[in-house]
């Protein structure tokens, strides 16, 4: 069974008076476990299918179902992490990753305990008392990240999270989002533009294509093909001519 599907998804949105149809009749979906990532050209409404996943707006018509209950238009129940950088500057590693348990009212000092636990998980453990301004960017994505999985749940919507970062410290970022998926045992569905992460991280590609915006390419990449260089390379040829 899926973990977590999306039926028949539509969306539009006003656009100088007119509705514009951004997802249209869209599905998809993710066991638990998987690794998926979303790519497309901008504004083929990636970061819109997420935030429908989120709860953060609803369809116009379609259901999301988590584990069989239907969601749609519930929020708090998945770790989204939006596009922008949303740490609060006043707010220390340590404040920021517990917004998510006051926000939802949870018993804090639980909460606090399991921050201490996570810290070093996430590399963060000299970092607690921080600002957001005296870190790097790799480390503020880190605690972008525990914030996302102090929200409580397994499934990870991940809205393009190392964008901003340079390529090294983005691959040791990728290195690590595979660790800790697998020692947390996260279900990711990562939006990216780097056609590369997607290869090196997930086990399937999703393609999308706009106006509007559906899926239209599905790549699985099973584990035999990330050992041949030259099939991924093959492969990359073959995603990079759909774009
Ligand atoms: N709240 C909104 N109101 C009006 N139009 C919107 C809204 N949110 C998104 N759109 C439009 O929907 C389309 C899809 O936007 P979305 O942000 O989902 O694209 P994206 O695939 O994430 O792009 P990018 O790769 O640039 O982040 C765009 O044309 C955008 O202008
Ligand atoms: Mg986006």
């Amino acid at each position: 069974m899926a973990l977590l599907e999306a039926i028949g998804i539509s969306k539009s949105f006003l656009f100088h008076k007119q509705w514009v149809k951004v997802l249209a009749d869209l599905a998809f979906e993710i066991s638990e476990g998987e690794f998926v990532s979303i790519i497309g050209s901008s504004g083929c409404g990636k970061s819109t299918l997420l935030e429908l996943f989120a709860g953060i707006t609803a369809p116009d018509s379609g259901s999301i179902i988590l584990a069989g209950e239907e969601i749609t238009g519930r929020s708090g129940l998945l770790g989204y992490m939006p596009q922008e950088d949303l740490l609060f500057p006043w707010l220390s590693t340590r404040q920021n990753a517990l917004l998510p348990a006051k926000i939802k009212h949870h018993d804090l000092k639980q909460a606090k305990a399991k921050i201490e636990d996570l810290l070093p998980v996430f590399g963060l453990e000299k970092h607690a008392d921080l600002l957001p301004y005296q870190l790097s960017g790799g480390l503020k994505q880190r605690v972008a990240l525990l914030r996302t999985y102090m929200i409580g749940s397994r499934l990870l919507l991940l809205d393009e999270p190392f964008a901003s970062l340079d390529a090294l410290t983005r691959m040791q970022m990728q290195d690590w989002l595979q660790e800790i998926q697998s020692r947390l045992k996260l279900t990711i569905i990562l939006v990216t533009h780097d056609i590369r992460e997607a290869l090196r991280l997930s086990d399937r590609i999703e393609l999308m294509e706009k106006n509007p915006g559906r899926f239209v390419q599905s790549y699985k990449l099973e584990p035999e093909i990330k050992d041949q260089p030259s099939s991924m390379d093959s492969l990359l040829q073959e995603i990079l001519s759909k774009f």
